[in-house]
């Protein structure tokens, strides 16, 4: 009996693993050399035929950022484009948004349809460009003494400014995802001078006030004094910045495991709604280097 059980959990677990590996073809031949590189902004736009420009934008603290423009999509026809500005969440950079196909990628949706698409980074993440004075590494407790409410605060007028500038524009449409909504209601309530210079925001996933949080996040949140003495003791400062998954997932277990273990992971984190989530797209994700989470 029991020999027969294995059996058919072994079938199920075939049947399971070929779906996946169907479903994965097409993500995984966008991952060439075995899913070996992680695509910076230049692979994810160029080869999907936008323009890309590149910018570093000071703030009144120091820091550098590196800063994306797509000034327009694949038709060049529309002469007035309107700024719209793109700001990343938690442990993201810029090619969150560009880093899926034209069609599922807001950055080019937003770029065809006509806008002029600016996408930020924060400070400290891997587009990043360190600081005018302090060195990210020999003065990094002093570099990544900052939470979101610096991004908030510095970061976001900076690129607000920069861009308005750059298109002599008085105002522009801002979307931000997660952290990305956090900062632009700290810039909104602690520099209501810029509330002017946006045209509309939009807040996916809008971060404001934690305590109705569930999930991971909030049990967490009852070890941050961990965070310290990494901090303290350690001399860390910064987590998970500029790592790539190691494994091969154009590999059938590979491919499996990081994606049971991605969306069961993400979704611990964020709320389970296997609906909304396109599990394909996990290789892929894992692939991308991650950008990095200052725990100062
Ligand atoms: C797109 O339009 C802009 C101005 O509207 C022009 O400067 C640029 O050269 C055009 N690009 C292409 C590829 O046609
Ligand atoms: C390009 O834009 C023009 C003007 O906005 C529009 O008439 C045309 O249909 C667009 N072409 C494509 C292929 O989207
Ligand atoms: C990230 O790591 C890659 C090599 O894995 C390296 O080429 C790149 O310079 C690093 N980037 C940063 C910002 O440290
Ligand atoms: C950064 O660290 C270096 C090496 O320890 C030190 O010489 C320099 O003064 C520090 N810079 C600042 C601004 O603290
Ligand atoms: C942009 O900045 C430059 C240099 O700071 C300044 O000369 C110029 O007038 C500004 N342009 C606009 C449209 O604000
Ligand atoms: C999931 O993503 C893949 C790769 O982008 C795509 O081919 C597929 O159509 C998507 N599935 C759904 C249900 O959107």
């Amino acid at each position: 009996m029991n020999i027969y059980r294995g059996l058919f959990l072994f079938l199920v677990i075939c049947r399971i693993g070929f779906s996946y590996s169907l479903q994965l073809t097409s993500v995984t031949t966008r991952i060439q050399d075995g899913g070996k590189p992680a695509k910076s902004m230049v692979d994810c736009v160029v080869p999907e035929g936008y323009p890309l420009e590149e910018y570093d934008v000071v703030t009144e603290d120091g820091y550098i950022l590196g800063i994306y423009r797509i000034p327009y999509g694949r038709n060049n026809s529309s002469t007035s484009r309107p700024p719209i500005l793109l700001q990343h969440g938690l442990g993201g950079d810029s090619s969150c948004f560009v880093m899926m196909t034209r069609e599922k990628s807001l950055g080019f949706i937003l770029a065809d349809a006509g806008f002029d698409v600016w996408l930020s980074n924060a400070r400290g993440n891997v587009y990043s460009k360190g600081h005018v004075t302090l060195d990210p590494v020999l003065n990094g407790s002093k570099f990544y003494d900052y939470s979101f409410h610096e991004l908030g605060y510095y970061d976001l007028p900076s690129v607000i400014d920069f861009i308005l500038n750059k298109t002599d524009n008085t105002q522009l449409r801002y979307i931000g995802h997660s952290q990305g909504t956090s900062e632009f209601f700290v810039m909104a309530s602690t520099r209501p001078e810029y509330n002017a210079k946006i045209r509309v925001a939009a807040t996916m996933a809008p971060v404001a006030f934690m305590a109705n949080t569930r999930g991971l996040f909030k049990i967490l949140s009852h070890f941050t004094g961990f965070l310290d003495v990494l901090n303290e003791y350690f001399g860390i400062n910064v987590l998970f910045k500029n790592l790539t998954n190691p494994w091969d997932a154009t590999k059938f277990p590979a491919s499996f495991i990081i994606t049971t273990v991605g969306y069961n992971f993400m979704s611990a984190m964020s709320g389970y709604d296997g609906q909304q989530f396109n599990k394909s797209i996990i290789p892929l994700i894992s692939k991308q280097r991650s950008s990095g989470v200052t725990i100062n």
